[in-house]
């Protein structure tokens, strides 16, 4: 099947990239510079161009700070750039499988949270997932929308690497544990998200993230304990690394589809990119 990635130079894009184009489809790969989805005349002609069966989008505004000091750069990717990509599906006949985020979430529920659950996101990136979420929904009613959380993949920075970097230059170090939630690798999340795009009658929202629950400290000490690193994890509240945005303080995904996806647990999703990392 013919499947066009957008933002597929960013850490999750060139994971499904990859995973597409393993169980042999006819993958259309779309950085930024290929494709920017804030221009929907471009996005438009890029798709009536390519005529993809599938369109995953995995473009977007990630700076979860700055997103808070830029509310039209992150609302002009993450809420108008996906209705563009919703629409330019829509116009060609494909389904529209679109990653959105936990953080539409406020994290006050002390157990996972389901996909009819109330959004309330804390912060202007989380706004704008949320508004991307609405305006793919409204412009394509052949919609996948993939709540995830919490990634790791190679291609960029992430926690595990930001670690596993502090871990070797340090004795110790301070992680949250205020913060729970559901680490996945990105190479987990990709194949799911193809199994979406080869399954257009999955309709609606899905939550879907890695397997388990942790706190940020609770990664740190899994990702020194597999990785050999001796470095201490000292427990540290949110408080103590005031920050810009908001963060949800529970924000475990789970599911109320009868047919869910599930992943592998975290700790399996951890250990391959690790795998990844040594024979990269
Ligand atoms: N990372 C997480 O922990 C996390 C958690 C939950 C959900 N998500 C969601 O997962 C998805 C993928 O995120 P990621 O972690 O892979 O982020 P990422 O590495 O920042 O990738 C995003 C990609 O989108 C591109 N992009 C930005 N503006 C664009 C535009 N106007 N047109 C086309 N492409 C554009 C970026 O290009 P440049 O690099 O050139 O800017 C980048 O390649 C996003 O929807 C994100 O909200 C991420």
């Amino acid at each position: 099947m013919k499947l066009l990635v957008t933002g597929a130079g960013g850490m999750l894009g060139r994971a499904v990239v990859d995973a597409a184009a393993r169980l042999g489809h006819d993958v259309v790969a779309a950085t930024r510079a290929e494709l920017d989805v804030t221009d929907a005349g471009a996005t438009r002609r890029a798709l009536l161009a390519a005529r993809p069966r599938a369109v995953v989008n995995c473009a977007a505004y990630t700076d979860v700070d700055g997103a808070e000091g830029d509310r039209r750069a992150a609302a002009a990717v993450n809420a108008e750039g996906a209705g563009h990509v919703a629409a330019a599906a829509a116009a060609v006949g494909a389904l529209i499988v679109h990653v959105s985020t936990d953080y539409v979430f406020d994290g006050s529920k002390r157990e996972p949270w389901l996909e009819s659950d109330p959004v309330a996101p804390l912060g202007v990136y989380g706004e704008t997932k949320l508004a991307g979420e609405r305006a793919v929904a409204e412009a394509n009613p052949a919609h996948a929308i993939v709540r995830t959380a919490w990634l790791f993949g190679a291609g960029a920075k992430n926690f595990v690497d930001t670690m596993l970097a502090l871990g070797t230059q340090r004795d110790e170090i301070s992680v949250v544990t205020d913060q729970i939630g559901c680490p996945t690798w990105t190479g987990h999340l990709a194949s799911a998200l193809v199994d979406l795009a080869e399954h257009p009658q999955e309709t609606g929202i899905h939550h879907i993230a890695g397997a388990g629950q942790c706190s940020w400290n609770e990664l740190a000490l899994e990702i020194f304990e597999r990785a050999g690193i001796d470095c201490r994890v000292l427990p540290a509240t949110s408080e103590q690394f005031p920050r810009p945005a908001r963060r949800p303080a529970y924000s475990v995904l789970g599911s109320e589809r009868r047919d869910p996806l599930v992943l592998p647990a975290w700790q399996d999703g951890l250990a391959q990119y690790l795998a990844t990392r040594v024979t990269a």
